[in-house]
């Protein structure tokens, strides 16, 4: 399985910070935000990842991760998404690079107090479809939320202002290569992006989609208060962790 780091868009909640940087070059406490994402694919034994950038300063990326020694890794691959069209709009870069095989997608500023490796091996024995994460959350309506019958999801609802379930789907997902016949059909929401929830939807209506919890903590990094979260929390206890099971 190939991994995909997404980390284009324009970080406008964080301005003026990103204004001469990308977000996700930001500090999280000790290390540049993408540092966390990158290190969750890592803990998989994912060695072939693909970071797509964008924005004015996607050379940085570069200079930061060079072709990854920090990781253990031997080889990055970089893309640049022209413009900030959304989540599935930056994922259809990957196409070239996925290459038949399934991916696993990490949003640039998503941090996790453990790791996705049960996850990743349940979606490796299911051989098709998606498998997306959920965490409880105090504010569901910032995020994709799943909607349940029972314990099966029925749909996904995109921020919506009265959640149906306290759960986010977070910033990972796995799937495999129909994703990208997929984004082709898409067509962009009312805020006028290619959104990851109409795509999860799609597989959801083929019966194709799973899902797991995530143990310990989990948070975006995208506003000042998740990103003073996201640096707190990490100073405290740290990010990343392998010797617990991440996800159930
Ligand atoms: O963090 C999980 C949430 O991420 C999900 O629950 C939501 O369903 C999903 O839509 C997304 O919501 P956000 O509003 O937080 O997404 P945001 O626009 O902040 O983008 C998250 C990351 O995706 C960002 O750090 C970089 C990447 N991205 C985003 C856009 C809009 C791109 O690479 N290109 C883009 O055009």
């Amino acid at each position: 399985m190939k991994g995909v780091i997404l980390a284009g868009g324009l970080g406008t909640r964080l301005l003026p910070l990103t204004r001469v940087t990308n977000k996700h070059l930001l500090p999280v406490y000790d290390k540049p935000m993408i540092f966390y994402p990158i290190q969750i694919l890592v803990n998989c034994g994912i060695t072939d990842i693909l970071v797509v950038t964008g924005g004015g300063n996607s050379g940085d990326f570069l200079r930061l991760l060079g072709n990854g020694k920090v990781f253990g890794l031997k080889h990055i691959n970089y893309t640049y998404q022209e413009g900030e069209q959304g989540i599935a709009d930056a994922l259809r870069l990957a196409e070239h690079f996925a290459d038949g095989q399934p991916i696993c997608v990490v949003l640039g500023d998503n941090v996790i107090e453990t790791n996705i490796v049960s996850a990743y091996q349940a979606f490796r024995k299911e051989g098709k479809g998606a498998h997306i994460i959920l965490k409880e959350v105090p504010d569901p309506e910032r995020f994709g939320v799943p909607v349940f019958d029972g314990d099966r999801i029925v749909a996904i609802e995109e921020k919506p202002k009265q959640p149906k379930s306290p759960y986010a789907v977070i910033g990972i997902y796995m799937y495999d290569a129909t994703v990208f016949d997929k984004i082709r059909k898409l067509r962009p929401s009312a805020r006028n992006e290619f959104e990851i929830t109409d795509i999860n939807n799609q597989y959801l209506a083929e019966g194709l989609l799973a899902y797991s919890t995530l143990n310990g903590w989990w948070t975006d990094a995208g506003t000042f208060e998740s990103l003073r979260r996201a640096t707190n929390l990490v100073a405290q206890g740290g990010a990343n962790k392998t010797d617990v099971a991440g996800t159930i």
